[in-house]
């Protein structure tokens, strides 16, 4: 029995085993299990018997965020302005770094309706293309808004809707940046 085992089972075994692993080009191999060699593609909106509500696409587990979308708690209400402008700080520094890419951001996202120099007057203003008079962000009014009421304008909106929202566009640290940049370079031109 050892011996059938040994000089027979044995090698016929390894045979049928290896026989899937060659490399000849016109031949693919055995496949034993057809399931994972060829496994089922689902797309991202296409019925999927594998979840209880039969969709492929989950919606994100409960409690848990986005990476890099922490959510923002407050209204574009007088109120929530007001609350912004007290609970949330710049956590960056302004250093020389900082003012410049928060310079570039300005001049992508800000200066076509606050100018290049912050006056209020940018392309979209002076074209008549956009009707709504940009504030000056370098007069006090909003040189001594505290970071954090700017950040919510940013992020919101301003209060009448005028300004539209920028939050989906402008990362978070990008905000901080372009409000280093508002304070300490744009201060400059008043
Ligand atoms: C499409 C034009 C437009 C763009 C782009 C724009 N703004 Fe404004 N912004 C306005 C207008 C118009 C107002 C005045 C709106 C009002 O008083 O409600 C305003 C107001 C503001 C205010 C004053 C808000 C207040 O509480 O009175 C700040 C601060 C501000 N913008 C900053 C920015 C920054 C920073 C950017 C770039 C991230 C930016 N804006 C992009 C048009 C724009």
């Amino acid at each position: 029995m050892k011996r059938i085992i040994k000089y027979f089972l044995i090698p016929a075994l390894m045979l049928i085993i290896f026989n899937a692993c060659n490399h000849k080009e016109e031949h693919p191999g055995w496949v034993y299990m057809p399931d994972m060699m060829y496994s089922e593609a689902y797309s991202a909106y296409s019925e999927n018997p594998n979840f209880e509500d039969g969709k492929t696409n989950q919606p994100p587990v409960q409690g848990t965020i986005a990476r890099g979308k922490a959510p923002y708690p407050y209204e574009r209400t007088f109120q929530g302005q007001q609350s912004a402008g007290k609970e949330l700080h710049n956590p960056l520094e302004a250093n020389e770094e900082n003012l410049a890419m928060g310079k570039e951001q300005y001049r992508i996202f800000c200066a076509s309706c606050h100018g290049e120099q912050g006056k209020g007057d940018g392309h979209l203003y002076t074209s008549k293309l956009f009707t709504a008079k940009p504030t000056s962000l370098v007069d006090d009014y909003v040189q001594e808004k505290p970071d954090g009421e700017i950040y919510h304008v940013i992020t919101m909106g301003s209060l009448s809707g005028l300004m539209g929202a920028h939050g989906a566009q402008i990362s978070p640290g990008e905000r901080w940046k372009i409000i280093h940049y508002v304070k300490n370079g744009l201060s400059e031109n008043k």
